[in-house]
């Protein structure tokens, strides 16, 4: 089901990340000495949708690209997959489409470290995993704190210093990250991070994943609760 989500929420953004390739992505200038192209998808999880996803960007860029240099003067590209090392990349490699067009490797690891050498990437995409935080916060595992989450898997509906924990923790995340982009995409390079948002009269436990949070929460709890009786 998610799947299917994160597809066609992806279908609304691809018309902005064309716009934005076409309007700012210096692809001519970016081919100095090697005409390859490198991205990473950060999150990619198994597929199909960074296929879809990563198949969208290399088509526009060429598209850029042939439209001011000679086409004899060919592109390359070097796809890179990166998610956590758990990933199941066996299911993700085994299902790449086999007219691609790209050079593929793994990366495995977390986003929030380096991943890649200095000034190794053009093109970093990521879609729906930044809000996943890199740990959960300590305060909301210690019962004596006031941001104790008593035993809830998510922030939906509780208590306001256990949304600022959640908060603070993912602020560190996304300066963990911004920090190693800035190191491996080189100079006029360009990233398009997709997330997750709301707006600030909203409340997570209104959205579609609030509620399913909910129930999946509830399933956990009569588990745990069962095996401790
Ligand atoms: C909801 S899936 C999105 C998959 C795909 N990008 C899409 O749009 O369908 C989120 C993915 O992000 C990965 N992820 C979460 N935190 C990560 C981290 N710190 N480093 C690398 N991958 C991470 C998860 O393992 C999962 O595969």
């Amino acid at each position: 089901m998610r799947d299917n989500t994160s597809r066609e929420a992806s279908n609304v953004v691809k018309e902005m990340i064309n716009k934005a390739i076409t309007k700012k992505f210096d692809v001519k200038n970016m081919i100095s000495i090697s005409r390859t192209i490198r991205i990473a998808d950060l999150g990619c999880s198994v597929g199909p949708n960074t296929f879809i996803a990563m198949q969208n960007v290399i088509a526009v860029v060429e598209k850029k690209y042939y439209s001011q240099v000679l086409p004899s003067e060919k592109l390359e590209f070097q796809m890179f997959f990166n998610d956590h090392i758990s990933n199941d990349f066996n299911t993700l490699f085994a299902s790449l489409p086999v007219d691609r067009q790209y050079f593929v490797a793994g990366v495995p690891g977390s986003f929030y470290e380096l991943l890649f050498p200095s000034s190794s990437l053009q093109f970093v995409h990521s879609a729906y995993a930044l809000h996943w935080l890199s740990k959960v916060p300590k305060k909301l595992l210690d019962k004596k704190s006031l941001a104790w989450n008593k035993g809830k898997i998510h922030y939906i509906g509780a208590s306001d210093e256990v949304r600022n924990a959640c908060a603070a923790q993912f602020e560190k995340d996304m300066e963990n990250f911004l920090n190693a982009r800035s190191k491996e995409i080189i100079a006029g390079g360009m990233m398009v991070l997709i997330m997750v948002g709301l707006p600030d009269d909203f409340q997570p436990s209104e959205t579609s994943t609030g509620v399913t949070f909910n129930f999946l929460e509830s399933s956990l709890m009569d588990m745990v609760n069962a095996m401790s009786h």
